[in-house]
């Protein structure tokens, strides 16, 4: 079973998102095993501070390096990491690829620190991978490990159902954006659903999807200016 651990400062943030859905369905299958460590447990001086001043001066406030290493090097001594995770926006942007890669290996530990907010000596001693999830800036790496948990979590095989099969999602082999998709009822508010998914006839469903795929994946590459 692969196993995932996260250090955190908040690690109340992660509870909700870890325990519903398909990634709570995934660790009661015994597909993957999830383990939130907090941060403050390892903390080990009596007021159990676990941030302080920068050097250097500027605003803001440092989660200090004795309470990572005691926990990283504790988990380290335990088991082999195949990636120790530093979410950063100076990291290498995620994507599906990496999505895949990390979902074949046993060992994953996410250091969810704050932006600004890691002394740097953790991330030069552990990060084998420092992983940005876009071009914007967020408070925290714990959204980051939720993210990259959910994209990898799926991919396991025995955590998705065969109707929620994974094997033609967007962007799953290299690069494409899946066609539109719509249920019951066939009219609502004087839109309709386009004719031919109603039409039972599967080869012409076949297609439209493709043209749609190809349309959808066109508009997708010119409003991301990939070419
Ligand atoms: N920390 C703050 N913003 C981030 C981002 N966009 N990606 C990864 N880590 C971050």
């Amino acid at each position: 079973m692969m196993r995932i651990d996260i250090i955190s400062a908040v690690p109340d943030s992660l509870t909700s998102p870890l325990n519903t859905s398909i990634l709570k369905r995934a660790q009661d299958r015994k597909k993957v095993e999830i383990v939130v460590h907090n941060l403050r447990d390892y903390a080990y001086d009596k007021h159990k501070q676990i941030d302080d001043k920068p050097f250097g001066g500027g605003p803001g406030m440092l989660l200090k390096p004795e309470p990572f290493f005691e926990c990283i090097e504790k988990l380290l001594s335990e088991r082999k990491y195949d990636h120790v995770i530093f979410p950063t926006p100076g990291g290498k942007i995620f994507d599906q690829k990496t999505a895949n890669n990390f979902s074949l290996v046993e060992n994953i530990l996410i250091i969810a620190g704050h932006y600004k907010g890691v002394d740097d000596r953790v991330r030069q001693r552990f990060a084998t991978d420092e992983i940005s999830i876009g071009h914007f800036v967020l408070t925290g790496g714990e959204i980051v490990a939720l993210a990259i948990i959910d994209s990898v979590v799926r991919l396991i095989p025995g955590v998705l159902n065969d109707s929620e099969s994974a094997l033609n999602d967007s962007l799953m082999d290299g690069e494409f954006i899946e066609a539109p998709y719509y249920t019951r009822p066939a009219e609502y508010k004087g839109m309709a659903v386009p004719e031919v998914l109603l039409s039972g006839h599967e080869k012409k469903i076949k297609e439209w999807k493709e043209v749609q795929s190809k349309v959808l994946t066109e508009k997708w590459k010119k409003i991301n200016s990939m070419e």
